[in-house]
């Protein structure tokens, strides 16, 4: 009771700042003192202990060569205190003021200093796709032991900082440009993404299924590495840099059915910032992975792209001829594009592989037209055609040791051959 009614006394004290002290209130203080005698010196010894921490304070704050540090009289300790008291107010909020403005300035400081790079870095266009790429030239990737190489924001590797994007370009990538930034120092004007953002750099196109397959083939393996349980928010894919808003409609499919909905293709219809607050990006197609990591993958497509288009393997039984020998299958799945790699004479080509078929016992031929086909139409076709025990296992679909998926040389891959990756059994 007499400590709290003393500790609003001195309240009063501190909040009256424009009342001067008055010495006429010792004798009151006195008369507690002779009542309270045990208590009072308690809260005697208290009002001392906190006196001295405020004249501490204020000592600390006023240069050595003041009076205030030399020893001083009683009353004019309290003409001090009644100083310390007045002075340690404002002085106090000032050093808080001075530490927000600090703190803020730093802020402020660390906002701006989020620098965008372009995109594309012209330094490195002889040697775009080696190691750091001329894409993001400035960061470099993750390599985990025959897993694809990418880089993750925010991650011990980018000392926890997000991945800024800026820019919307279409033909031009070093119009485009990238930054880092901690999330609570993000830069001016820029927006926070939630959820993954899968970043995609993509060398040659998003409509070639080969190509387009090649880019997203890390993202299925990094997607299968997480238990398949993060499902990408957006993606965001660029091609030298430059934004691309589409992708072909069977790898679209596709990855509908691996992800199980829908892409949520970034098409960024402003050009401010764009912070993302968990990003994944891959530049290296399916560079540094291993063949079994590779052999994974298209196993999960396969499983996934069965169940999308209900394509039950049940109750299929190898076909058989009339002999009693297994059919073979041999399907010509034909790109119509009359475009600088469709064959001269179609008709010429098919009527080689034609013959070449009827040679073989069982050998059954079918044409097929991807172009016109859906994806779970062409799914169904060539499982239907290639039967289950006879046809070649994953590892021979996928001749990796070949050089078949290999840079250089995977030309030589078509459609139908990506056709048939996902529609052969085991
Ligand atoms: C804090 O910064 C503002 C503007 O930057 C300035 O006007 C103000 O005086 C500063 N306050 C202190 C206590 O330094
Ligand atoms: C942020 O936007 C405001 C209003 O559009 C603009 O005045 C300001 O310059 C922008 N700041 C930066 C850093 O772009
Ligand atoms: C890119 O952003 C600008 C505004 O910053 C907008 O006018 C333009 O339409 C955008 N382009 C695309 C392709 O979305
Ligand atoms: C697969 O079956 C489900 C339910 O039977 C149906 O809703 C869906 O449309 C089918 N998908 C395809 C691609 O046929
Ligand atoms: C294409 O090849 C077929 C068969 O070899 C031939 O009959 C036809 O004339 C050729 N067409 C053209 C346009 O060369
Ligand atoms: C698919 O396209 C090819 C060539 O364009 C054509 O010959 C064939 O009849 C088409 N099939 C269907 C089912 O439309």
């Amino acid at each position: 009771m007499t400590r709290s009614v003393g500790l609003s006394q001195t309240e009063r004290t501190i909040n009256n700042q424009n009342k001067p002290y008055h010495p006429k209130q010792h004798p009151k203080t006195g008369s507690f003192f002779s009542l309270y005698s045990p208590k009072f010196s308690i809260y005697l010894l208290i009002t001392c202990a906190l006196l001295f921490i405020l004249f501490q304070i204020q000592s600390l704050q006023t240069p050595p060569s003041s009076p205030s540090s030399s020893p001083l009289p009683s009353w004019a300790f309290l003409n001090q205190w009644q100083k310390v008291i007045i002075n340690t107010t404002p002085s106090t909020s000032t050093f808080n003021n001075d530490e927000n403005n600090l703190t803020k300035s730093m802020a402020k400081k660390l906002r701006e200093s989020v620098t965008f790079l372009p995109l594309k870095d012209l330094r490195y266009s002889s040697t775009a796709q080696q190691g750091h790429t001329w894409f993001m030239s400035s960061m470099y990737d993750t390599h985990e032991e025959g897993e694809a190489q990418y880089q993750r924001f925010p991650s011990s590797a980018s000392k926890g900082r997000l991945l800024c994007l800026k820019g919307n370009d279409t033909h031009d990538g070093a119009w485009n440009s990238y930054a880092l930034a901690w999330p609570e120092f993000l830069p001016d004007n820029s927006t926070l993404r939630k959820g993954i953002t899968f970043v995609s750099y993509n060398h040659y196109n998003y409509d070639n299924i080969w190509h387009g397959l090649s880019a997203m083939v890390p993202f299925v393996a990094w997607h299968n590495k997480n238990q398949c349980s993060l499902i990408p928010a957006r993606w965001i894919l660029y091609h030298w840099g430059e934004l691309r808003i589409k992708m072909g409609p069977w790898l679209k499919s596709l990855m509908q059915a691996t992800f199980g909905e829908p892409l949520h293709i970034e098409t960024f219809e402003n050009s401010v910032a764009n912070c993302f607050e968990d990003a994944v990006v891959m530049r290296h197609n399916e560079g540094g992975m291993s063949r079994q990591k590779r052999i994974e993958v298209y196993d999960l497509l396969r499983c996934k792209a069965r169940i999308y288009c209900n394509v039950s393997l049940e109750g299929r039984l190898s076909e058989v001829n009339r002999r009693g020998m297994p059919v073979i299958g041999m399907t010509m799945f034909m790109r119509v594009n009359n475009g600088p790699r469709s064959f001269k004479n179609e008709s010429a080509v098919i009527g080689i592989f034609e013959k070449e078929c009827t040679k073989v016992e069982g050998c059954r031929f079918i044409v097929a037209y991807s172009n016109n086909l859906t994806f779970c139409e062409q799914l169904r076709d060539l499982r239907q055609i290639i039967p289950g025990d006879s046809s070649p296992g994953p590892s021979a679909l996928l001749p990796v040791d070949h050089g078949m998926l290999t840079r250089g040389s995977k030309e030589s891959l078509d459609d139908s051959t990506l056709s048939s990756l996902l529609s052969a059994q085991h």
